[in-house]
């Protein structure tokens, strides 16, 4: 499945300093600022990579899921520059045994370990150790909340921003801690000061072309999709809850493009002069096939000068179900019966009316 769109915004020279990068070799080792930029330059011509919601688990031969999405990522011709994580690296912490959710990391780091690029990291709500009411572990955990994963991938801060051939990007964290009854919960939503980060940080990119990536998406349009009208994306989960900020600051930088996740859904929607793209998630519907449409796969991004165009992309990878996955079992078979009921219809459209 391919789905393009094209920005034609225009920009202009930047003339301000990098912010701080916190990039990722492939071998997970720090690199210092190895492709950042911290002259003003014209905004060169490159790809790149988003990848989200990998979801790494033992189960449904999800490892061998995602080394081959690995491999189809490492063939890509024209090579891409970097790739820009999404979030939902690993299938979760919150609610997964601890000895679990450290497999998890291990599993993905190992794999991603072969991608040939230098990546970026972002979190993602699953990737967070506890906070949550269905947690496994103690609040005393060491690594409690994001510093375990933080910790095993050598990352400092959950946002952050870079600059790459004259282009500017933030990676921002949508897992918020909040206080409810005495316990640590997670809420899908930036927070004041990272808005506040947001702003300067943008600010002080000057006229640079600019992209961001958060993994809760500030635009999902489940109702429509899901033809239920009280399926609300502002129900509390699908959306961040400050959007409405975030847009501003977003509009008033102009950035071009806010990268998402999340979802499992390939969607996109532009607004006031910034495309919000949601990408496929590298595991589909957990490692289950496709999510409602939307096959296991990534986004490539092109820049070319001040211009953004994105084509998103599936790599081949069938569903290999765990004997107790009747749910996803289930989901499959009424997928396909939809899909033949379609071809179905199709036909006799196609074949004319009946007289
Ligand atoms: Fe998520």
């Amino acid at each position: 499945m391919t789905i393009s769109r094209r920005n034609f915004l225009s920009g202009t020279l930047a003339t301000s300093a990098a912010g701080a990068a916190g990039l990722l070799a492939a071998n997970g080792q720090r690199l210092q600022a190895a492709t950042s930029e911290s002259s003003p330059s014209a905004p060169g011509s490159f790809s790149f990579i988003h990848l989200t919601d990998q979801h790494v688990t033992p189960r449904r031969h999800a490892p061998e899921g995602y080394a081959k999405c690995i491999a189809a990522l490492n063939s890509l011709q024209p090579v891409p520059d970097f790739v820009l994580m999404g979030g939902d690296m690993v299938f979760d912490g919150g609610y997964t045994a601890l000895d679990d959710y450290k497999n998890q990391i291990k599993l993905y780091k190992d794999i991603t370990h072969d991608l040939k690029y230098p990546w970026h990291p972002c979190l993602g709500n699953h990737d967070i150790l506890g906070w949550n009411s269905r947690e496994k572990v103690s609040s005393t955990e060491p690594g409690y909340g994001k510093k375990m994963l933080m910790d095993a991938l050598e990352w400092e801060k959950p946002y952050y921003s870079f600059d790459h051939k004259g282009w500017h990007f933030a990676v921002l964290d949508s897992a918020f801690p909040a206080n409810k009854e005495g316990r640590i919960i997670q809420e899908p939503r930036l927070g004041p000061e990272q808005l506040e980060w947001l702003g300067y940080d943008l600010g002080a990119a000057g006229d640079r072309p600019k992209i961001a990536v958060v993994h809760v998406a500030a635009f999902c349009n489940v109702g429509q999709i899901s033809g239920d009208p009280k399926k609300l994306a502002m129900d509390g989960s699908m959306v961040i809850w400050d959007t409405h900020e975030l847009r501003k600051v977003l509009e008033r930088h102009n950035v071009k493009l806010l990268l998402q996740g999340h979802s499992h859904r390939v969607e996109d929607t532009f607004w006031n002069g910034t495309w919000y793209v949601t990408g496929a998630a590298a595991s589909g519907a957990w490692w289950a096939g496709n999510w409602t449409g939307s096959d296991p796969g990534y986004t490539i991004i092109r820049c070319d000068g001040d211009k953004v165009t994105w084509s998103h992309e599936s790599y081949p990878w069938l569903p290999q179900l765990d004997e107790k996955d009747n749910t996803e079992r289930k989901k499959i078979a009424d997928e396909e019966a939809d899909h033949a009921e379609q071809r179905r219809l199709l036909t006799l459209e196609r074949a004319g009316r009946k007289s």
